[in-house]
């Protein structure tokens, strides 16, 4: 079911992370379709992920055999996370997930800093925008909250927008996120969110980076007419976090049962 026929919002779990795991030794676990399998049970619409151009977590075999899975095996759509490049666009072409987003991409960058400069870019966005909807494919535009990036979202004839949330939820993990300071910089930001995603009226608003299990609920209490502004989240690192500490007992136990029963 796509997010606009969803009265509810969606929940897409971004698994880069787990294949940055199984990066750091070169192993073959952990199995990234096993980790989209668990991830729908859990309650996931979606599965995103970002190949990036230096395919430092997520490698092309990755997009291919999650590809393979999801709507078959594992009832999910693939939302991939790429930037505006022709390299891209192929492969999405290829794989035809059911959305894209398009992301800014840096080399250096440790995680997405911030939304793409729309107008500064323009030519090359546009471009890439066409040839994904031209396939098919569903499109949204990783932006900064603002009202005047998804009202350009629309123009260009984008099926949704992602808010990167990430300046909020770093305001709201600050040490003195609780003082009267702390508190007035996270709603500034809080309202940054909301006046942008009630500029989303033709378009879907959804939400994305940074997110963690306390700060999330601010924003997805944001609603119009019992309505909430945000459609869908994508959401990754906190729940891979949460992931490893609630499995830890159960993986422990496996390994002395492996080493007192071989
Ligand atoms: N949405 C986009 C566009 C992203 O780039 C990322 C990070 O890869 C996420 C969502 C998920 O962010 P996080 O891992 O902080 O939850």
């Amino acid at each position: 079911m796509n997010s606009h026929e969803h009265p509810l919002p969606q929940l897409g779990i971004n698994i880069d992370h787990i294949a940055t795991l199984r990066q750091l030794r070169g192993t073959p676990y952990p199995d990234l379709v096993e980790a989209a399998r668990l991830s729908v049970a859990g309650g996931a619409e979606q599965i995103t992920i970002h190949l990036r151009e230096d395919r430092r977590h997520i490698h092309d075999a990755d997009v291919r055999d999650i590809r393979a899975a999801l709507g078959k095996s594992i009832p999910a759509r693939l939302n991939l996370e790429m930037a505006a490049t022709d390299e891209m666009l192929k492969i999405a072409r290829k794989t035809k997930p059911e959305w894209a987003c398009l992301v800014p991409e840096k080399r250096q960058e440790v995680t997405t800093e911030g939304g793409l400069a729309l107008e500064k870019n323009e030519k090359r966005i546009r471009k890439i925008l066409d040839g994904l909807k031209k396939s098919g494919i569903r499109v949204s535009l990783f932006i900064e909250p603002t009202a005047k990036a998804v009202k350009l979202s629309r123009a260009w004839g984008a099926d949704a927008v992602e808010l990167h949330t990430g300046k909020y939820c770093i305001e709201t993990q600050r040490k003195d996120a609780s003082t009267p300071k702390g508190r007035k910089r996270v709603e500034n930001q809080l309202r940054r969110i909301e006046d942008a995603a009630r500029a989303g009226q033709g378009i879907l608003v959804h939400a994305g980076h940074g997110f963690d299990y306390e700060n999330v609920r601010p924003v997805a209490a944001l609603a119009d007419g019992g309505m909430p502004l945000i459609r869908e989240y994508n959401i990754g690192h906190a729940v891979v976090c949460r992931a490893a500490l609630v499995g830890l007992e159960r993986a422990v136990r496996e390994m002395k049962s492996a080493i007192l029963a071989p």
